[in-house]
């Protein structure tokens, strides 16, 4: 366990081709801020080609010298996942870290365009997807790796994993959001579990930001009630920057074996520095992981080629 770990124990990251999914806002600008600056070659997979090219010029305007591309990834729709692969392979060989990023809360009430509750399509089926169709780059990379955002709003839920692959969910928006996040955090040991089994030098860790005041609360909203709520998360929350610890920990931290559920050691884990929790084990059943994996399998017809 380490305590007070920050950005400034980024080793240097030469060499490495970095994804950051909905890396032009929040947690994810920040963690592809960082993993430039640290000379990693850096990707951000956006669905606004426009603010990602603003999100790039930003972080050259920081380190002119740094190694980020823009490219296209839209996580509402598999074939965009497709396109998104397809292009990447174009311009890379290797693929060292890929961080399952972008996600949605509470969006208003819809489907994805291949018709999964929206945020289930989203933060998790498209990731599946994505993962999935670069498995071949990540498996062939020397120590690679892959991080799944989870949230505290999956601790302790149980998981109801099937009732999300349609669009007719009559479940909360919340309780949406919370099992799409509970679903990354199986997705990450069930892929450790995956990797290990088949002696893969790849590793899959989980991690959480604690609370950061970002656009995902009440994006586009600026009603009294979503001013109110980001007010008060600004006061018991963290900033972008330092939520994005336990990622750029999971994602760069020569000591991580795999398998790690990372998150912020301050109270209830809202903020803090990196650390590893022991949460994700306790409550991590194998024959729903593995269910998981069958049902997303089947649902994005994306099967890992391992
Ligand atoms: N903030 C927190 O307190 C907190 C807590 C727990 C977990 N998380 C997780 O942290 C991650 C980052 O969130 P954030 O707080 O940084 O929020 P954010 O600022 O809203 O960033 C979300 C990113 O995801 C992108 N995105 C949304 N839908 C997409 C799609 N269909 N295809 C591709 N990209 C898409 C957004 O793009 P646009 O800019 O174009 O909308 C944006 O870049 C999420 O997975 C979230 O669940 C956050």
């Amino acid at each position: 366990m380490t305590r007070g770990w920050t950005k400034r124990d980024i080793g240097d990251l030469t060499g490495k081709v970095a994804i950051v999914t909905g890396g032009n806002s929040g947690i994810g600008y920040e963690t592809s801020l960082a993993l430039a600056e640290n000379y990693a070659t850096v990707v951000l997979a956006v669905r606004n080609m426009n603010k990602g090219h603003e999100a790039v010029d930003k972080i050259r305007s920081e380190f002119p010298n740094a190694d980020v591309h823009v490219l296209k990834l839209d996580l509402n729709d598999l074939e965009s996942v497709k396109e998104f692969s397809e292009e990447f392979r174009k311009k890379f060989r290797s693929l060292s870290i890929l961080i399952n990023n972008a996600g949605v809360m509470k969006p208003p009430r819809r489907e994805t365009k291949d018709g999964f509750e929206s945020q289930f399509g989203i933060n998790y089926l498209g990731h599946f997807a994505l993962t999935g169709l670069l498995l071949d780059l990540i498996t062939k990379t020397p120590d690679s790796r892959v991080i799944s955002l989870g949230s505290l709003t999956a601790h302790n839920l149980k998981p109801e994993f099937s009732q999300f692959s349609g669009s007719k969910s009559k479940t909360s928006l919340l309780k949406s959001y919370a099992q799409s996040k509970l679903a990354c955090m199986y997705f990450a040991k069930e892929l450790q579990y995956r990797f290990r089994s088949r002696n893969i030098d790849a590793k899959s860790i989980a991690c959480h930001p604690g609370i950061a005041q970002t656009y995902l609360f009440g994006k586009g909203s600026r009603t009294l009630k979503t001013r109110l709520t980001r007010a008060s998360l600004k006061i018991i929350g963290q900033s972008a920057e330092t939520a994005a610890y336990p990622i750029l920990y999971a994602a760069t931290e020569y000591s991580i074996r795999g398998g790690e559920y990372i998150g912020p050691d301050g109270r209830k884990g809202i903020k803090g520095y990196p650390t590893e929790l022991e949460l994700l084990d306790q409550q991590f059943v194998e024959n729903v992981s593995s269910n998981l994996w069958i049902l997303s399998e089947k649902l994005t017809g994306i099967t890992y080629k391992f």
